[in-house]
C-alpha cells in the first residue's frame, strides 16, 4: 500500500475486516427468474445480507418456498432464510405496498423481523401511483417508479428517513455495513434486466433505474468487494410493454402458454421471441458476468423446437443439445468474456441444475 508518510503495510493497523459481496442481475428485459437464482443462492451462501439494490413495486419475484408460491415486490429473497433483508438507496418505495408485503409474508409464517430499508431510498407518493397510472407511451406497471425518480433527481423527492411509517425499517447502509464488527456477506439483488437499463436498454422504452452490476456499487458496496457476478436470462426472451417485439408467428404463443409467460406484476401477456445471442454477449460484457444462468430450458424441450437469432439472422437446431453446444461455443469466442467462469442450463423449479 503506498500511502505518502504510512509505515509498510498499510496506514493503520485496525482489524482486517472482510466484506464480500455477490451480485444477481438480470441479461434480458426482466422476468428471466433472477428470484429462483437469488433464492438459491440465499439458501447456501451463507450472505449475512440480502440487499435489494434498484427498481421498486414494479418488480415482482416469483419464489418457492417449501413448496409454496410467492411473488414478492420490494423484500428481498432473504427474508425466507432469516437474513437480514435491505431494500437500498437505489431503490424507490411506496409505504403502503410495503406494508401490504410484509402483513403477506407473516401470515405465511415468514419472520419478517430482518427487513431494512435504507434511510436515502426514495418513496414513491400517491401522486407518483397517479402519474404513472395514467401512461400510455411506454406501457409501464402502473407502480410510480418513473415520477418517483424525476423527483429524486429533480431534488424534490422524498427520502424513507423522512417518512414518519417506515422509521422502525430505517437503517444507515454505511453504518450497517462499515461499522459493523462482523464480516459481512452481502447477495446483491437486481431487479428488472439489461435490456430494461435506462442508458444501455432500447430508451424510451426502459425503467427508469440502472439494472447492471454497476448499479449495486451505488447502494455503499465497494467495487473491490464484489467477487462473484450472476447473470440471468432465458433461453429465449420475453418483454412487457407497447412497443412490438413478438414476431407475428403461432410459436411465440406456444412459448407464453408453455413458460406462462404472463407478469408476475401486473399479469399481462409477455411478448416472446428467440433469445438474441449478440445482445446476451453485450450483457454479459458490460456487467462484467462471472456466472451465467440461463433459465427455462424445459420450455423449449416441451415445444420441441429450438432457435436463437444470431447476427440478426434465425439459427434452428435440431435439439436442447444442439442449441446448447452451439451457445457455448458463441460464448468462447469474444476475447472481452474473460470473466466467465461457469454457464448452467435450468429448467423448471424441480430441475434447477444448479451448482451447490
Ligand atoms: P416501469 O419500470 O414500471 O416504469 O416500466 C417501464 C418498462 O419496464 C415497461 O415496459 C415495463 O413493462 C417494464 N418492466 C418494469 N419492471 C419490470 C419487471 O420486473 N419485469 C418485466 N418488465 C418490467
Ligand atoms: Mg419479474
Amino acid at each position: 500500500m503506498g500511502v505518502p508518510g504510512s509505515s509498510p503495510g498499510g496506514p493503520t493497523k485496525q482489524k482486517e475486516k472482510n466484506m464480500i459481496a455477490d451480485i444477481v442481475v438480470g441479461l434480458q428485459h426482466g422476468d428471466e427468474a433472477k428470484g429462483k437464482v437469488t433464492h438459491h443462492l440465499c439458501s447456501e451462501g451463507n450472505y449475512t445480507h440480502v440487499l435489494r439494490f434498484n427498481g421498486g413495486g414494479n418488480a415482482g419475484h416469483t419464489i418457492y418456498h417449501n413448496g409454496r408460491k410467492f411473488v414478492t415486490h420490494y423484500i428481498p429473497a432473504g427474508v425466507f432464510y432469516g437474513i437480514k433483508s435491505i431494500i437500498g438507496n437505489g431503490c424507490v418505495l411506496n409505504s403502503q405496498h410495503f406494508f401490504e408485503e410484509i402483513e403477506e409474508l407473516r401470515s405465511a409464517g415468514i419472520d419478517t423481523s430482518l427487513i431494512k430499508i435504507a434511510k436515502n431510498c426514495h418513496i414513491i407518493t400517491s401522486d407518483h401511483l397517479a402519474e404513472d397510472g395514467r401512461d400510455k407511451k411506454i406501457g409501464t406497471t402502473k407502480r410510480g417508479n418513473g415520477p418517483a425518480y424525476r423527483n429524486k433527481y429533480n431534488r424534490t423527492g422524498l427520502q424513507a428517513k423522512d417518512a414518519l411509517e417506515l422509521q422502525p425499517f430505517i437503517i444507515d447502509l454505511y453504518e450497517e455495513f462499515f461499522n459493523n464488527e462482523n464480516d459481512v456477506k452481502i447477495l446483491c439483488e437486481g431487479a428488472q434486466g439489461f435490456e430494461l437499463d435506462i442508458d444501455w436498454g432500447d430508451y424510451p422504452y426502459v425503467t427508469s433505474s440502472h439494472c447492471t452490476s454497476a448499479s449495486a456499487l451505488l447502494n455503499s458496496i465497494p467495487a473491490s468487494s464484489v467477487r462473484n457476478i450472476w447473470g440471468v436470462g432465458k433461453v429465449y426472451d420475453t418483454y412487457v410493454g407497447t412497443k412490438h417485439f413478438e414476431p407475428d408467428d403461432h410459436i411465440f404463443k406456444k412459448i407464453r402458454e408453455v413458460g406462462e409467460e404472463y407478469g408476475a406484476t401486473t399479469g399481462r401477456n409477455r411478448q416472446c421471441n428467440w433469445m438474441d445471442i449478440n445482445r446476451l454477449i453485450k450483457s454479459i460484457n458490460i456487467n462484467g458476468i462471472t456466472h451465467l444462468v440461463l433459465n427455462k430450458v424445459d420450455v423449449l424441450e416441451k415445444i420441441g423446437v429450438h432457435a436463437l437469432y444470431d447476427e440478426e439472422k434465425t439459427l434452428n437446431f435440431d435439439d436442447g443439445e444442439d442449441m446448447r453446444a452451439y451457445i457455448l461455443g458463441r460464448l468462447e469466442q469474444p476475447n472481452l468474456l474473460r470473466e466467465l467462469q461457469e454457464v448452467y442450463f435450468s429448467g423448471n423449479k424441480n430441475n434447477l441444475n444448479m451448482p451447490s
